[in-house]
């Protein structure tokens, strides 16, 4: 369990708590990337409004409906499709740490749930043709890559994608959900955060390169004079 780790009675039993509830749609692949690396799983997430990656869902509020039929409401929006979670796709929930008093009483579920290959391909199909938060709320749909490439550096898949942006606890929900799916080994996982921290420190640098010209480029605008 993440840290801020809760059950989901303590969670419901909270008086003043805002919920989200959010869940891991996956599948079995036997696909090959470039016909010899296996694909091994389909792990769905999504490119979010704010530019952070994320899980499907949203806020539900218990006292209108259940955390799971609050879920599969948000999951139509956001993936145009019904998709019905049930608690036994329940995983864990917690305390979301924020320095600001009202965004500390947010409680995040999460979901996993297991489709066939097809159902996810149908998933990906619905939330670019039918979803009304396509283009919105949700950018796209994006598939994790939890191989490892040997070429260019040895950071291709599971690390760099780890090395991008997530919100609030998305990362520490997808690298649990990988080891108690088993999806990952914890060593494979291990190497991949090694990583992944490397490309981290390399991904600093190179912005701090770019951030040089664009503060130029600024000052040199601003100079600039003013045609109306
Ligand atoms: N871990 C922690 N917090 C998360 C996670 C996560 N994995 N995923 C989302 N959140 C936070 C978001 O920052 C947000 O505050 O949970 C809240 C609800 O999740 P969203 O999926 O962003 O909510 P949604 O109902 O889809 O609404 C989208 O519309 O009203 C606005 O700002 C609101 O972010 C919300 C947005
Ligand atoms: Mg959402």
């Amino acid at each position: 369990m993440t840290s801020g780790g809760l059950s989901k009675a303590e969670a419901l039993a909270c008086p003043d708590c805002r919920h989200a509830c959010h869940v891991m749609l996956y599948s079995d692949t036997k696909a090959r990337l470039f016909g010899r690396i296996p694909i091994r799983h389909l792990v769905l997430m999504q490119m979010r409004f704010d530019g952070l990656l994320g899980f499907p869902g949203g806020l539900v509020d218990p006292s209108k409906e259940t955390l799971e039929e609050g879920l599969s409401r948000e999951l139509l929006e956001e993936l145009g499709m019904e998709i019905p979670v049930l608690a036994e796709d329940y995983l864990t929930s917690c305390r979301v740490p924020s320095s600001s008093s009202l965004s500390s009483r947010l409680i995040t579920h999460f979901y996993v749930k297991k489709m066939e290959e097809r159902q996810i391909e149908e998933v990906e199909k619905a939330a670019v043709s039918a979803a009304t938060d396509h283009g919105q709320e949700v950018l796209g749909m994006v598939r994790v890559p939890l191989y490892t490439m040997r070429g260019g550096g040895g950071g291709g898949g599971l690390p760099s994608f780890l090395s991008h942006s997530f919100i609030g606890t998305a990362r520490s929900q997808l690298l649990d959900a990988l080891l108690r799916l088993r999806l990952v080994t914890p060593q494979e996982l291990h190497r991949a955060l090694a990583r992944a921290l490397e490309i981290h420190a390399h991904t600093s640098e190179s912005l701090q390169a770019a951030l040089a010209p664009a503060e130029e480029q600024g000052k040199r605008s601003c100079d600039a004079p003013v045609h109306v």
